[in-house]
């Protein structure tokens, strides 16, 4: 039976983006992607149900908080709004957006952990590691920053040095330092729960190669699971922001841990509220339902091995698919806060719209796991001349002739079936890219069939009939028919162009598009005056989106505590990735005038969450500037210090008032921030050069 006929019960996910950054570009290709695959079975009918939630455990999250000044869950929760809004301005359609930090999941952690205790799957064994005597806490490798033992390159992370590549523990670090509170690390003992992940060394060597993941992953698993697997470390001690391991008071679930359980408790959260769900009948051993996760490539490991291993353990079924995706590059680079491609959600919604972006990552995705690039000039062209130029224009261009002419009735008769069966025929070879995650082929096929409902329309030439006299059958049939293969391609877009969607089918008066819409045509129908469906997109307006994304980072205000997440595993370490600036002569570097400023006060910006505002002498002139600083500094460490200000700077306005002039200040950003403090002797004023 093909799977358009036989009704499927599915659960997809996407991962759970950790609660302590902005969402960014990175993010939004695996949302993107899943939505557009969760939309695609709701609209062939299918029993599809879209959940997530923020995974809202872990040192990084408590850290984060920390530096807002704020609890855990107060941070949580202001980034869970945040979320929402960037989600739904996407058009991410969730069924449940949801936290890991919730009372469902604590209730499914503790259970599945208990059932693989009592089945002897776990198992304590003491470990030494390192702790920070100072803040009371172990530290993970990266929260330990020293000298490379390899290269000697200084402020390198506990396993891994960006200098030279080389690997190695943290103890082999030299000069370590915790990163959170500067101290010298020491080593502590202490007991630590173990998951048995090697009892499940036969049953994961079946499971990767039952066709659950793309070949290359599977290849990639193979290697680790033939290398001989270890038990995986599923506990961490206080302090530690998570559940509480039940009978070992002080020990937490490590994140890892709760939060693939995370997507069980938000399914849970949303089956409570709906007669039409039953978390048993998609969870037990032997369900039907399927269950899709979609993730990147980084977290494999987590999804693939723990995650199958726990469920399976626990007795419960083990996912139907697990599709991985690549990372996203801009113009061929990593993201970067000083190239302005490190563009939050919301910059990008500030600007541009939502489905440009969607329409975009949709020609550019595949089943594979290769990087996925955007390239901005690329970006305005495809779209451009895609979705504006080939399929609105088809609506756009006989639209009118409906309107004026045949007091918007559509025709009563197919006048061109060879090329309308061909649009009907397409439908099967686009469900099945769609069903295998070959977007971009889906794309391909519905731009070459608007390529030819846009040359058919060209050889009728219409416009040249609309002159003519007795050609008003003809004129009605022809514009009927191009009216007629708008809509389906519409009904082929709408996965991925929701928000057109629905305006073209107010437009068309038809009613919510089915996938089954496309084998029937309107004929004899009435349908309602053009309004144009989407603007082009304007290079000034992403250039804009640039502009802002760069700064964001001058100002130091928003995006500068780069998220600790592993989609960009680099997006945190920017500056000292990116090259030096363009060169400049002496005289440029004259026209800035830098001077010594004494920091008479300093405050929180309420509502800002990264600024402080600070009140500055610069030798007899009193000026006003926020910093983006707030992560670094308390505003009480910074009054009487003094500072370097850039004092000619334009004045600017910001949401929180005017600021006159900019701080300077060296580290990637975020907690790691250094206002530059000249030595003793240097007045408020004077000239620094
Ligand atoms: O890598 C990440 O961003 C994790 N927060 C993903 C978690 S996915 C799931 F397992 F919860
Ligand atoms: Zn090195």
């Amino acid at each position: 039976m093909s799977d358009q006929c036989k009704h499927r019960k599915i659960l997809v996910t996407s991962a759970l983006p950790y609660a302590n950054g902005p969402l960014h570009m990175g993010h939004l290709v695996e949302y993107i992607q899943t939505d557009i695959w969760a939309r695609f079975q709701k609209q062939r009918n299918h029993t599809c149900t879209y959940v997530c939630a923020d995974d809202a455990h872990g040192t990084a999250i408590s850290l984060h908080a920390e530096k807002q000044g704020i609890t855990p869950e107060a941070s949580i929760a202001l980034i869970n709004q945040e979320r929402i809004r960037d989600f739904r301005d996407f058009h991410i359609e969730f069924d449940n957006y949801y936290s890991t930090h919730s009372e469902d999941n604590r209730i499914l952690s503790e259970s599945i952990y208990k059932t693989l205790r009592d089945k002897s799957h776990i198992v304590t064994r003491h470990i030494v590691q390192a702790y920070d005597p100072e803040k009371q806490m172990f530290l993970a490798d990266r929260y330990i920053k020293g000298e490379c033992p390899k290269c000697g390159a200084p402020d390198q992370y506990g396993d891994n040095c960006e200098q030279c590549g080389a690997t190695y523990s943290p103890a082999e670090l030299k000069s370590a330092r915790s990163a959170i509170s500067g101290a010298t690390p020491v080593n502590k003992e202490s007991e630590h729960f173990f998951f048995k992940l090697t009892d499940f060394q036969d049953f994961l060597k079946e499971w990767t190669r039952s066709g659950t993941i793309q070949k290359e992953i599977t290849n990639k698993l193979t290697e680790w699971l033939d290398a001989g697997l270890q038990d995986w470390d599923i506990s961490r001690d206080a302090p530690y922001f998570g559940f509480e391991i039940p009978d070992a008071p002080g020990k937490y679930f490590y994140v890892w841990l709760d939060a693939p359980i995370g997507y069980m408790a938000s399914f849970k959260n949303l089956c409570d509220r709906r007669d039409d769900l039953d978390f048993d009948e998609y969870w037990h051993k032997d369900s039907d339902c399927e269950v899709h996760h979609f993730i990147g490539k980084d977290i494999v490991n987590f999804h693939c091995l723990f995650w199958p291993a726990m469920l399976t353990g626990a007795d419960y079924r083990t996912p139907t698919k697990v599709s991985v995706h690549g990372y996203l590059t801009i113009n061929g680079e990593k993201m970067s806060k000083s190239r302005g491609t490190f563009i939050t959600a919301r910059t990008y919604l500030d600007h541009l719209n939502p489905e440009y972006l969607r329409y975009y990552y949709a020609t550019k995705l595949s089943s594979r796991i290769d990087d996925l690039d955007l390239n901005l000039d690329d970006f305005v062209q495809r779209v451009n001349s895609d979705v504006i130029g080939k399929v609105v224009n088809i609506a756009s261009r006989n639209a009118g002739f409906i309107h004026k002419r045949f007091n918007n009735l559509l025709a009563a008769n197919d006048a061109a079936p060879a090329l309308t069966k061909v649009f009907m025929a397409a439908s099967e070879t686009i469900a099945e890219y769609y069903e295998h995650r070959e977007f971009g082929k889906a794309m391909r096929t519905i731009m070459a069939l608007a390529d030819q409902a846009n040359a058919w329309i060209n050889e009728m030439k219409p416009w040249v009939l609309a002159k003519e006299k007795g050609k008003d059958q003809e004129l009605h049939d022809i514009s009927t028919v191009g009216i007629n293969l708008f809509r389906i391609l519409l009904i082929y877009l709408k996965p991925v162009l929701p928000a057109m969607a629905i305006n073209a089918e107010a437009f068309l008066q038809c009613g919510e598009l089915h996938w089954d819409d496309s084998q029937t045509l309107l004929l004899n129908h009435k349908i309602n005056p053009f309004k144009p469906l989407m603007t082009r997109v304007d290079t000034a307006r992403v250039n804009a989106m640039i502009d802002a994304s760069q700064e964001a980072l001058n100002m130091t205000d928003t995006a500068t505590d780069a998220p600790a997440d592993t989609q960009q595993p680099d997006a945190g370490k920017w500056l000292k990735r990116d090259a030096i600036a363009a060169e400049i002569d002496c005289e440029t570097f004259a026209k800035v005038d830098l001077r010594i400023a004494k920091i008479i006060s300093a405050k929180q910006v309420e509502g800002a969450d990264k600024l402080i505002q600070l009140t500055l002498d610069i030798g007899g002139e009193i000026r006003n500037v926020f910093a983006g600083i707030k992560a670094a500094y308390s505003p009480e460490a910074l009054t009487g210090k003094h500072t370097v200000i850039v004092a000619n700077l334009k004045p600017r306005k910001m949401k929180f008032g005017m600021s006159e002039g900019m701080l300077l200040a060296a580290g990637p950003g975020g907690h790691d921030l250094w206002i530059l403090e000249p030595h003793d002797g240097a007045e408020p004023g004077m000239r620094v050069m």
